[in-house]
């Protein structure tokens, strides 16, 4: 049976339900316990019914039908009544529990969710949920059932006629012990087949996203013979399944004749001793389906329900992440005469890995563009998200208006900034919905005004229905530079106080960035800005310049201060330039 551990998991796993635990458990038990009547009565009456017809008792033959009718009505009612408990808080769990599960991700800190592959984390929940779907609908109530009819069953037997009772249980155990080695043996095979089956989706999921690289690296027969290789392991696997299958349903029909048989000679030979009537017989030929079900299916029934349970408390784990808004204290009130933004002995890493970020300081004050230079991998992007609250630091702070950033909940920090990132998402929606998440319900003129000043106007009113249009899946139906355009617009129109761009202009050719640039450098005139400049000579006239090597701030200061001083800037500048040359 089950362990003392899938116990207590079973038990947590009905915290899920709430308040639905009560009908819930009133539809099975309800629905249980009306079958088991339902079932032992029609022994009885059967009984009753077969000595009335031998007896030619008209009186009883009577009673019995008025008792069938009876039986069968009461069928119907409790059918309907705990089929519609049962039902309702079942279907209602699960999407209780999907929306639960929704909404705690979308809460949930960027970090935990990117220690997933999207696709592994997606089909996970899926998967999950699909488990608490078996447990609670089949597995639970079916364990229930046949436990309980079984039980009765066998009690209703023993009152019968006991020494047919215990023949028939005796056979009925070895049922149980043929059917438990054989489940072993199946489940160690369908174990088999899941794993592999993971690795077929695994490969068929690489063939369609990286269809692209699959061509022009000449992946198409490698992969192909993986995919092969693992076909063929399933075929086997389920080859062999479906023979032990064969050999245990073939030991269930033999066990099943077995008894029904000796049931029939045993109640022949009783009959004729005139120790046992024929109603007595049938009744308990009619039990013994019962009891058959119970040691025949408990064996599977255990071992499906363990491994449900195994991807179903998993569930669990996902609602064990934190979520991000668990630091909120009462917020100071924002003081005006302090940097916008002023970070402190920053540092951070990510997950099992070494520090990114290190003992970074520095402060933007009211109106200030600065700009962050740096080799790639030097860590901008990390301290970019960093300041959006996407991770939380492992030391030091950052500020806005004197404010730390771990007073305020994570929203409200956001509300200071719009991000432009290196890589931006569109939404499957239309243009003008992706313009205006960072402000529902804004003018349409603010909207056009952002994508005039982002360079994005003139392809917009090339799409079939302008601002309307259908955008793809993260933006699927636009290219590179369009995308990156509209992701400039979208942070125009939150215009909130800082604006960080994450070197946005990175994937435009060199003329459609010159458009651009020459309205963002307006604009960063009247913002406080931080930029990260792919191209060094788009900064040369912002305020500050911060140079970050491996994690650390190594220099800052102006444009002709730190060409001056020849350090890692000036570096920086001669290698940019070289690289201009030759690409020019
Ligand atoms: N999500 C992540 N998980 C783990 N390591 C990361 C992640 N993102 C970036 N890194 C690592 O952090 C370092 C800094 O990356 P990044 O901030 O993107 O640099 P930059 O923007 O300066 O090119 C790199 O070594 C990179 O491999
Ligand atoms: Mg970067």
């Amino acid at each position: 049976m089950l362990k003392r551990a899938e116990w207590d998991e079973l038990l947590q796993l009905f915290t899920l339900m709430k308040k639905r635990r009560l009908g819930y458990m009133a539809g099975v038990l309800g629905h249980a316990l009306s079958e088991t009547i339902i079932m032992i009565s029609l022994a009885f009456i059967m009984r009753d019914m077969i000595n009335a017809i031998v007896e030619q008792d008209m009186v009883q033959l009577q009673r019995s039908s008025i008792a069938v009718i009876g039986m069968g009505i009461f069928t119907g009612l409790t059918f309907i009544i705990f089929g519609k408990l049962f039902f309702h808080s079942l279907f209602k769990t699960l999407a209780d529990l999907r929306l639960q599960l929704f909404d705690h991700l979308s809460a949930g800190r960027v970090g935990d969710i990117e220690q997933y592959h999207p696709g592994e984390l997606i089909s996970r929940v899926n998967s999950d949920v699909d488990a608490v779907s078996e447990v609670f609908g089949y597995q639970f109530r079916q364990l229930v059932f046949t436990v309980l009819t079984g039980i009765c069953a066998m009690i209703a037997m023993m009152v019968i006629d006991w020494k047919v009772g215990v023949v028939l249980v005796i056979v009925a155990v070895l049922t149980a012990v043929v059917n438990h080695y054989y489940a072993g043996k199946m489940r160690v095979v369908s174990d088999r087949i899941q794993a592999t089956l993971g690795r077929m989706s695994a490969t068929a999921m690489d063939a369609v996203y990286g269809s692209k690289e699959v061509r022009i690296y000449h992946m198409q027969s490698a992969q192909q013979d993986n995919y092969e290789k693992s076909n063929g392991k399933w075929l086997d696997n389920t080859k062999e399944n479906s023979g032990i299958r064969a050999k245990l349903e073939l030991a269930n029909f033999s066990l099943k004749i077995l008894n029904f048989s000796g049931m029939l000679v045993l109640g022949a030979i009783l009959m004729a001793m005139g120790v046992t009537p024929l109603g007595e017989i049938i009744a308990m030929i009619q039990l013994l389906t019962a009891l058959n079900m119970m040691f025949r299916e408990l064996g599977g029934l255990v071992a499906y329900l363990q491994k449900s349970l195994a991807g179903a408390k998993r569930i669990f784990e996902l609602f064990a992440l934190p979520g991000e808004l668990t630091d909120k204290q009462q917020p100071e009130e924002p003081d005006l005469s302090q940097p916008v933004i002023a970070v402190k002995g920053l540092s951070f890493a990510y997950p099992a890995g070494e520090a990114v970020i290190r003992d970074v300081s520095f402060a933007v004050q009211q109106g200030q563009t600065v700009a962050i230079v740096g080799p790639s991998g030097s860590g901008k992007s990390t301290l970019m998200k960093l300041l959006m609250g996407l991770y939380a630091p492992s030391e030091g702070s950052i500020a806005a208006y004197g404010r730390e950033s771990r007073q305020l909940d994570v929203d409200s920090w956001r509300q200071h900034f719009s991000f432009i990132p290196q890589d931006s998402f569109l939404f499957s929606n239309t243009v003008k919905a992706n313009l205006s998440y960072g402000r529902s319900g804004c003018a349409m003129a603010d909207i056009e005004l952002a994508a005039e000043r982002s360079g994005c106007s003139g392809f917009i009113a090339q799409l079939p229905n302008g601002y309307e249009s259908q955008i793809t899946e993260g933006g699927g139906n636009v290219s590179g530079g369009q995308k990156q355009r509209l992701a400039i617009a979208r942070a125009l129109v939150k215009d909130a106080e800082v604006l960080i761009m994450d070197e946005p202009t990175a994937s435009l050719d060199a003329r459609t960035e010159a458009e651009i640039q020459a309205e963002l450098d307006e604009l960063l005139q009247q913002k406080t800005a931080i930029v990260i400049a792919h191209r060094l000579k788009t900064i040369r006239n912002v305020d500050q310049i911060f140079v970050l090597v491996d994690g650390k701030l190594v220099e800052h200061g102006d444009h002709d201060t730190l060409m001056r001083s020849q350090g890692a800037y000036f570096d920086l500048v001669m290698q940019s330039d070289q690289e201009e040359v030759v690409v020019a």
